[in-house]
């Protein structure tokens, strides 16, 4: 998948330390961003922090949630990462309409870089965004995964478009990234853009 490859490109680039990953699923992204921390960092100066619903995701989830994958255990999730990278790994299971924000609440610090992955249906994005406010600092950089264009099948009506369209341009700085992965309907013409989004606060 081409657009993930802005993921640690960013953490060189920005040397994001505390990452915040909503959307964990079997450790491929976080492993990515980790290791791309660990090129200008010790891992104990490293921080992780994902949400996921781990044990408590299921079939009706897979579908309202447009999350087909099942995930990893919580445990097997921290254990893996834990022992692949040796960075300061927390995973946090449950909703993320309900662990984020009391997560966020009393974090006390912004995070370096936060990637909003989680649930693919628009309350639980918009929840997600809002969830995250306090830990979004001026250096923060969100990225959201699923912003398509051309939506057809079962992206329509799913992804991060409506909050990102919605976003005030003068309050945050919004890049749809340029590299992006195209899923093709029954029909030829039917293409959807599936796109990753940087937001950056103004
Ligand atoms: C697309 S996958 C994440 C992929 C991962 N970010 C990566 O790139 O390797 C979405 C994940 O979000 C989780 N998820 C879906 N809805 C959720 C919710 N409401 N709260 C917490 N996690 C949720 C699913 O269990 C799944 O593991």
């Amino acid at each position: 998948m081409v657009r993930y490859q802005y993921l640690p490109s960013a953490v060189k680039q920005y040397q994001c330390k505390i990452i915040v990953e909503i959307g964990v699923l079997r450790c491929k992204r976080a492993r990515r961003m980790i290791e791309a921390a660990l090129t200008f960092s010790s891992p104990e100066y490293i921080f992780y922090y994902g949400f996921d619903l781990f044990e408590l995701w299921n079939s009706s989830v897979a579908i309202k949630e447009q999350s087909t994958q099942a995930p990893l255990s919580q445990a097997k999730a921290q254990t893996v990462l834990t022992n692949l990278t040796g960075a300061n790994i927390t995973m946090v299971k449950g909703d993320s309409k309900k662990t984020v924000s009391k997560f966020a609440a009393h974090f006390g610090k912004y995070a370096d870089l936060i990637f909003i992955d989680g649930g693919h249906s628009v309350p639980t994005i918009a929840s997600d965004w809002k969830s995250v406010q306090p830990i979004v600092g001026l250096n923060t950089l969100v990225f959201f995964d699923d912003y398509y264009i051309n939506p057809h099948g079962r992206f329509k009506n799913k992804g991060c478009k409506t909050l990102i369209d919605s976003l005030s341009q003068s309050a945050f700085a919004v890049e749809v990234l340029p590299q992006c992965d195209l899923f093709k309907g029954d029909d030829p013409n039917d293409v959807t853009e599936d796109h990753l989004v940087k937001v950056r606060k103004r």
